[in-house]
């Protein structure tokens, strides 16, 4: 049985020395940072990476990213890099952000589909820096779902896929932004943006004078550019209109062409559906954020014959929780 640490209800972090042992030695951890739960292993150790391609079903050609703890750490991996993507780091870590820089050989290429790039994150979720800190070598840290699914922000909901696929667990409760970072590279010193998350683009554009959003580019040079579809079992809709009213119209009339509908819909929509199971996603962004892809795998447990859900605000964060919504949904409707 593998081991599992909770460290939920319990701030003792001098107990992950066990988890940073088993980095250390070529295993699978799987632990919470600030975005998502992540899959991790000894970036450095090829034997190791390849470990979490198996576990999680992932496509070889779809590369993973590193979470490190300090500039010595990024230094180690990464080469040439610009006075713009100092910058950004400055700004951004540790935290929800990811940049690509161009990777120095002790980086495995395996972890990086072959391509001279490597995604470097540092973490400010207190398990996951200190993980990295204990185990002395950048973490190779994809999403801890299986493939193809939901990325998991909460333990509950990823334990049974992986318990018997990695060598140790850490349950640190709720994942707190509940997506993935962003994730940008500089390329003739502009950042695209490959993928939107909880820092928004008007803040990097902040720091940096101008974007480009190139969201559906993630790994631009590869012929499959996008192996994030966090795939329901059930049928899945998503309805997107400025005007609520429309929203909840058009929602409540499709809903009734089926027997039974889940809906995942706004706090203050809940009480306008005509339907037995209402899944509440929240009030503000944030809180819809954190709880997107836990909701998601909930609407999902009761097998409904569709998934219904609510667009959101195409603004701020809520434009990374569109992007992963448009991924999730077979299809959607525009009113
Ligand atoms: O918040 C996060 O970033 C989480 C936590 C666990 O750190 N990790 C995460 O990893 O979301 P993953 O593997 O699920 O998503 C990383 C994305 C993938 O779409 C991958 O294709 C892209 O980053 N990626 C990785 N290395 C890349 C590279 N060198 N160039 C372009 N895209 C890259
Ligand atoms: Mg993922």
């Amino acid at each position: 049985m593998t081991k599992v640490l909770d460290l939920k209800n319990n701030n003792d972090y001098t107990r992950l020395e066990e988890a940073a042992q088993i980095i250390k030695n070529g295993g699978l951890v799987l632990f919470p940072t600030e975005t998502v739960y992540g899959l991790g292993a000894n970036g450095l150790d090829e034997n190791a990476v390849k470990k979490i391609y198996i576990a999680k079903g992932r496509n070889e050609n779809n590369p993973i990213n590193l979470l490190v703890s300090n500039m010595e750490m990024i230094n180690n991996i990464a080469k040439d890099i610009s006075e713009l993507e100092y910058k950004l780091m400055e700004a951004f870590f540790p935290g929800p952000f990811t940049i690509i820089l161009k990777k120095k050989s002790i980086v495995p290429s395996i972890l990086t589909a072959n391509q001279d790039t490597v995604g470097v994150r540092m973490p400010s979720g207190i398990i996951a820096k200190k993980l990295v800190e204990l185990s002395g070598v950048p973490i190779a840290a994809p999403s801890a779902n299986i493939s193809g699914k939901p990325s998991g922000t909460n333990f509950n909901d990823i334990y049974n896929d992986f318990k018997d696929k990695v060598d140790y667990m850490i349950d640190g409760g709720d994942s707190s932004i509940g997506i993935e970072s962003t994730i940008v590279k500089v390329i003739d010193n502009i950042p695209h943006i490959l993928r939107p998350g909880s820092i928004t683009d008007e803040q990097i554009e902040k720091i940096a004078g101008t974007v480009i959003k190139d969201y559906e580019n993630a790994v631009s040079n590869l012929p499959s550019s996008n192996y994030d579809h966090y795939t329901l079992n059930s049928e899945s809709l998503l309805v997107i209109s400025n005007d609520n009213e429309k929203i909840v119209s058009k929602i409540n009339e499709i809903a009734n062409t089926y027997s039974y509908p889940v809906i995942i819909s706004k706090h203050e929509n809940i009480n306008k559906y005509n339907v037995k199971t209402v899944i509440d996603m929240g009030t503000c962004l944030d809180e819809i954020a954190k709880n997107i892809f836990t909701n998601l795998r909930k609407a999902d447990s009761f097998s409904p014959d569709i998934v219904i859900i609510e667009g959101v605000q195409n603004e701020g964060v809520g434009l990374a929780i569109m992007n992963r919504l448009m991924k999730a949904c077979d299809d959607f409707i525009n009113i």
